[in-house]
């Protein structure tokens, strides 16, 4: 095989319940994710002797995409030689359709993606266990995009359980000029806490029990995000794309994950449409992009001899 392309999924998260900062400096939480169908895709192709990992970008966002080992997908490659023993010699192209920097876990899906790839590229043959664990030593969101669907997600947010979920939720995101860090909207949440007690996370009954009778208006009044005060600090203008679903009558909405990203559900397709145009005109979003969820993990979509 000379060549192999695997896509993976963004994340939404319908709770993100974030607990006290640990000694390690990431915050246990409660997450639930739901994989939605804008997808990052990797093609993993085998290069001359000694060129180690090359990375190219295409689509959205490109040109704020790292090209060293910072970026994920590039340590996702070199993980996987490092399992494989051998010489990590590829070439990854990444096509984006993932925010970067959104709050939609774009990073995570590029090296979910990259790792199923080159597992294949290589043989490796690495069982899902063995992928999950690579992946969590990447980022707490890598593992979710390996599994996609709806999964809710412990510890840093990479231990996960699947959710029983029905139905199929069409989701409207509003994506924001420019990014913000999700360090910074962690330490921001922090900062605004103060010194008051944080109470232990847990489960939402709420959006447990909206999933499991796939009830949208349900769901979407129980979308809860403990980052959205921190990201709507960061970013005050936000509060009015909130103003603007409202308006259009979004079921509910909610910053994805540390944002800025802005995620609304739609009722049916025709509202689903109408929401996208009103979030992609308003003056503070750059654009807007629709999606339905949940949908499946990373996969391979096409081994090539090319
Ligand atoms: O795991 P990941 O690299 O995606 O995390 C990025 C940053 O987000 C961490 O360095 C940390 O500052 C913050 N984080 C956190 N608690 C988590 C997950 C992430 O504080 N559970």
């Amino acid at each position: 095989m000379q060549s192999v392309a695997a896509r993976a999924p963004a994340k939404v998260n319908l709770q993100l319940s974030v607990g006290a900062r640990r000694r390690d400096g990431f915050h246990d939480l409660v997450s639930v994710f739901q994989a939605v169908a804008l997808y990052d895709e990797v093609r993993a192709t085998r290069a001359e002797p000694g060129s180690g990992v090359t990375v190219t970008v295409e689509g959205e966002g490109a040109d704020l995409v790292p090209l060293d080992e910072t970026n994920l997908a590039v340590r996702a490659a070199l993980a996987i030689a490092e399992q494989a023993d051998v010489e990590p010699d590829v070439a990854l192209h990444i096509t984006k359709t993932i925010p970067v920097a959104g709050g939609m876990a774009g990073g995570s899906a590029d090296a979910a993606a990259a790792l199923v790839a080159c597992d294949v590229l290589w043989e490796a043959g690495l069982d899902r266990p063995a992928l999950l664990e690579i992946g969590a030593a990447l980022g707490s969101d890598v593992p979710f995009a390996l599994v996609g669907g709806t999964a809710v997600g412990t510890g840093r947010g990479e231990r996960l359980t699947p959710a029983l979920a029905r139905g199929e939720y069409r989701w409207v995101f509003a994506l924001a000029e420019g990014g913000l860090s999700t360090p910074e909207v962690f330490a921001e949440c922090d900062r605004m806490r103060g010194e008051a007690p944080v109470l232990e996370p847990r489960v939402s009954d709420r959006v447990m029990a909206a999933l499991r009778s796939g009830d949208a208006h349900a769901l979407g009044r129980s979308l809860t995000n403990d980052l959205q005060p921190a990201a709507l600090s960061l970013m005050p203008r936000l509060r009015s794309v909130f103003e603007v679903a409202a308006k259009f009558t979004a079921l509910g909405g909610v910053v994805s994950g540390s944002g800025p990203t802005c995620a609304f559900l739609a009722r049916d397709d025709l509202h689903h449409m109408e929401l996208l145009f009103a979030l992609s005109s308003t003056r503070h979003t750059r654009t807007a992009k629709r999606a339905t969820g949940p949908v499946h993990g990373a996969r391979v979509v096409e081994g090539s001899v090319r």
